[in-house]
C-alpha cells in the first residue's frame, strides 16, 4: 500500500495561513503526491502535537508563530542558520529524528535581491522591531554585506541585545524606535514589528525615508498594511509587503522536504490573484 506524504503548517492560531495553498500549488507544479495540512496547536500542545505528528508518519512541518522559537528546543539537529536565529520554521522528520531549520531569512534575501532587484551590498539597512521576526532575518542580511544595518526598536533593550549578538557578522547597532539616526540615507527600510497585525500604527521615523528608499514590510494582507500606507505616503521609492517572502520561504521548506525547487514567480502571482 502506498501511502501519501503528509506535511502541515503548526500555529496558533492557523487559519489564516496560506501555506496550504501554496505548496499545494507547488505539488501540483512538480508532480509530487503530498498532503498538506493546517494544524492549530496552542502552545502548551506543542510538544505532544510535533511528536505525534512524528509519530504517525508525518514527514515534514512548516511552524509558524507564536511556536518558532519553543520548537527550537525539541529539534534533534538545527541547521547553522536556525541555531543563529534562534527560531526555526521548517521541521524535517527523517530517521526517527526531527531536523529543525530556518528559510524565512533566505525567503526574504530571495525576494529581495531577486525578485525585486535591491541592491544589499553596500547598502544602508534600517530594520524597524527587534522580535523574533528580525532575529530570523539579520544574519542573512548581514552576509550580503551592507554598508550599515540598523535595528531600531521601542524597547532599545531588546534592540541592543540584538545587534550585540551579530557584532561579529557586520556593522550592527541598535537605536530607539523614535530616535533613529538619519546622517546617511536608508536605502531599504525593513518592517519587522509586529504592530500592524495588532493595528496598531506606531510612530514609524519619517525623516528616515527618501525617494531612495526602498520599503519591505514583512507582514502582508490583502488590504495594504498601515506600515506600506505610510511608506507610499511619505514618497519611498518603493513600498511592498512580504508576499514575495512567504512564498520564497516556502519553496525553500519544500526543496529541503522534496529535493525539487518549485517556481515561485507563478506561484506568487496567482497569490496575488486568488489572495
Ligand atoms: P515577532 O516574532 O513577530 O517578531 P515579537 O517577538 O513579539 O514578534 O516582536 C514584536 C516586535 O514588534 C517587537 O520589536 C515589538 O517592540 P517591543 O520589543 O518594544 O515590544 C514590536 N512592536 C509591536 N507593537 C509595536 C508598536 N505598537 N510600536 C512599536 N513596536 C511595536
Amino acid at each position: 500500500m502506498t501511502t501519501i506524504d503528509r506535511y502541515g503548517v503548526m500555529g496558533y492560531p492557523v487559519s489564516h495561513s496560506r501555506s496550504p495553498v501554496i505548496h499545494r500549488l507547488f505539488a501540483l507544479q512538480t508532480q509530487q503526491d503530498i498532503q498538506y495540512e493546517l494544524l492549530q496547536v496552542a502552545p502548551d500542545k506543542l510538544e505532544t502535537a510535533v511528536r505525534q505528528f512524528q509519530r504517525t508518519g508525518g514527514k515534514g512541518l512548516n511552524i509558524t508563530v507564536p511556536h518558532k522559537s519553543a520548537v527550537a528546543k525539541l529539534c534533534d539537529q538545527l541547521s547553522e542558520r536556525a541555531a543563529t536565529a534562534g527560531a526555526v520554521n521548517t521541521l524535517s522528520f527523517r530517521d526517527g529524528s526531527i531536523h529543525g531549520d530556518n528559510t524565512d531569512g533566505i525567503g526574504l534575501l530571495r525576494d529581495l535581491a531577486i525578485n525585486q532587484g535591491v541592491l544589499l551590498e553596500g547598502a544602508n539597512i534600517l530594520i524597524l522591531g527587534a522580535g523574533g521576526a528580525t532575529r530570523g532575518i539579520v544574519g542573512p542580511l548581514l552576509e550580503m554585506q551592507p554598508a550599515s544595518l540598523r535595528i531600531a526598536n521601542r524597547t532599545i533593550d531588546k534592540a541592543e541585545i540584538l545587534a550585540k549578538h551579530f557584532s561579529r557578522s557586520g556593522p550592527v547597532s541598535a537605536c530607539r524606535f523614535n530616535v533613529v539616526p538619519v546622517t546617511e540615507k536608508y536605502d531599504l527600510i525593513i518592517n519587522a514589528t509586529s504592530a500592524g497585525v495588532k493595528g496598531e500604527v506606531p510612530p514609524y521615523p519619517a525623516a528616515a525615508i527618501s525617494p531612495e528608499t526602498f520599503c519591505y514590510d514583512l507582514s502582508y494582507g490583502l488590504q495594504p498594511t498601515p506600515f506600506s500606507v505610510w511608506a507610499r505616503e511619505h514618497g519611498a521609492k518603493k513600498s511592498i509587503m512580504g508576499w514575495g517572502m512567504l512564498v520564497e520561504q516556502a519553496a525553500e521548506s519544500f526543496n529541503i522536504w522534496r529535493n525539487i525547487r518549485p517556481d515561485t514567480a507563478p506561484v506568487l502571482k496567482q497569490m496575488k490573484i486568488t489572495a
